[in-house]
């Protein structure tokens, strides 16, 4: 698993590479004569497509749902011919996803297939595929194709929004700060031993924070086998909050400098019922303003905030795999998962 979050920054830069042999024509025709685009996965293919949804309303998509692969079977929603269907898979045979896929287009629906792997089965039924180039991913929990999924969506929607070199430029920035989070783990290591002490660790974010904040959660339960959810922050106080007390961590991650304080208030509703807090931001002069609050600060290299799922999903990769070390767990083969589900 750890090789595999060490290669994040070369997923980015060959997907990001490999984005120019698709069909950009194709893709681009369909991304504006669509009515409504869906993008449909399961796990942590399903958690990209979460922030993928930001990306897209951001370049001016009016309807982007994301969907359960599994769910779209019995409950399909609802297609014309202008739907663009985005099926996210790592391995390209996951059954609830390839069969949501078939159904889709069976409706009438246009189907992109984004996957990591060429030839599989969800590419034989796609209208089209857009590779990501995350290499070999071994590991069960996915980390590295998470990186590659996130760089083909960012991609489409800057395609989408007509952006010269579809976003190449800044992801091959933010490819570097992906690098740098990968060699300052001192932080890291500190979050995932409060981690390991903890009977439940809250992930919490606003908007795109929020999308992350699922994978993180995803991350640490697939491999320490730590009860976690992830959640928006504000949500919080709506019932989670029944759940804090001293032997519950709560990590939020702060992206948006316009959320700021609104976070704030979040780290104050957890610590004042006992709970610990961390931090994880890409913003500076967060620490001055928690200290005595958070518990720690992760401060990231400063990124826009839209590219911003690039560095602070790295860290929880981080952090869920130190946590599983810690507590004695073996990342790279967690109990009752598979790799690919191949059957429904
Ligand atoms: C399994 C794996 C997850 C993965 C999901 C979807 O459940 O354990 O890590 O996210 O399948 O896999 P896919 O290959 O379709 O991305």
């Amino acid at each position: 698993m750890l090789k595999e979050i060490n290669e994040n920054a070369q997923s980015l830069r060959h997907t990001c590479g490999a984005f120019f042999k698709s069909n950009l024509r194709r893709l681009k025709e369909q991304l504006d004569g669509a009515d409504k685009i869906i993008i449909v996965g399961c796990g942590t293919a399903y958690n990209s497509g979460l922030v993928a949804k930001r990306w897209f309303e951001g370049c001016g998509c009016t309807l982007v749902d994301v969907e359960v692969a599994s769910e779209v079977r019995y409950f399909p929603p609802k297609v014309t011919k202008s739907t663009l269907v985005l099926a996210v898979s790592q391995s390209g045979e996951t059954a609830d996803t390839v069969e949501a896929a078939s159904i889709l287009r069976g409706m009438g629906a246009y189907v992109v297939a984004i996957t990591n792997v060429d030839y599989s089965a969800i590419t034989k039924i796609a209208d089209q595929v857009v590779n990501v180039v995350a290499g070999c991913e071994i590991c069960v929990a996915a980390t590295k194709s998470y990186i590659g999924q996130l760089t083909s969506l960012y991609m489409l929607s800057q395609l989408k929004k007509g952006t010269a070199d579809c976003g190449f430029a800044v992801l091959n920035q933010i490819a570097q700060s992906v690098e740098s989070v990968v060699q300052n783990d001192e932080l890291i290591d500190k979050i995932s031993s409060l981690c390991a002490k903890s009977s439940a660790v809250f992930f919490l974010g606003r908007g795109i924070d929020y999308a992350v904040a699922v994978e993180g959660s995803l991350k640490l339960k697939e491999v320490s086998y730590i009860f976690s959810d992830g959640y928006p922050a504000g949500e919080l106080k709506h019932g989670t909050l029944a759940l804090v007390d001293e032997k519950t961590l709560g990590i939020i991650i702060i992206t948006h400098v316009q959320l700021l304080e609104k976070c704030q208030s979040t780290v104050e509703q957890i610590v004042s019922r006992h709970g610990r807090v961390v931090v994880i931001t890409t913003l500076q002069g967060v620490l001055e303003k928690l200290k005595g609050k958070a518990e720690c600060v992760l401060t990231l290299p400063e990124a826009d905030e839209n590219l911003s799922p690039f560095l602070t999903a790295t860290a929880v990769q981080l952090i869920a795999y130190k946590t599983a070390v810690k507590l004695g767990r073996n990342p790279d083969r967690p109990r009752n998962l598979a790799k690919s589900v191949t059957v429904e």
